[in-house]
């Protein structure tokens, strides 16, 4: 399949994007400083904090940000259970998620969990953090996907 481009330029701190890379949705969400503090609190909740199952090129940090930017996460939208698409929940300690959530994506199908790097928690039924596609920047504003 051919690269995608993603123009960020509108995304907004806590904002997601989605885009289509060989038939597979593609989040992209620009993590402003509060969830990026939070990622580092996250580490004893993670099931693979430092991602060392790959799950994403080796040209991205093994970080709690798991990006090549700080500030703006990429990864493939698919849970690694079985394959449901997880909702993006960034907000801060809601009723149905509990007071421990910081914001991340949250599984509908079977209730797994992951942070706002797409790490999984540990406790739920995916066993993966989830697949960052391979990615690089064209300019500040350009992301290419594939
Ligand atoms: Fe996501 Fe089962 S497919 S928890």
């Amino acid at each position: 399949g051919a690269p995608v481009k993603a123009d960020i330029s509108k995304l907004e701190d806590g904002q997601q994007m989605i885009v289509k890379w060989r038939g597979k949705p593609v989040w992209i969400v620009r993590r402003g400083p509060e969830a990026l503090a939070n990622l580092a609190k996250l580490d004893d909740k993670l099931a693979d904090p430092k991602s060392e199952v790959p799950q994403q090129p080796d040209y991205i940090p093994h970080t709690d940000a798991r990006a090549l930017r700080d500030d703006i996460a990429v990864m493939v939208g698919i849970c690694t259970h079985l394959g449901c698409s997880p909702t993006y929940r960034p907000e801060i300690a809601p009723e149905d998620l509990g007071e421990d959530w910081v914001g991340g994506f949250y599984c509908p199908c079977h209730g797994s969990r992951f942070d706002l790097s797409g790490r999984v928690m540990k406790g739920v039924p995916a066993p993966k953090n989830l697949v960052i596609p391979p990615h690089y920047y064209e300019s500040d504003n350009v992301i290419i996907v594939g």
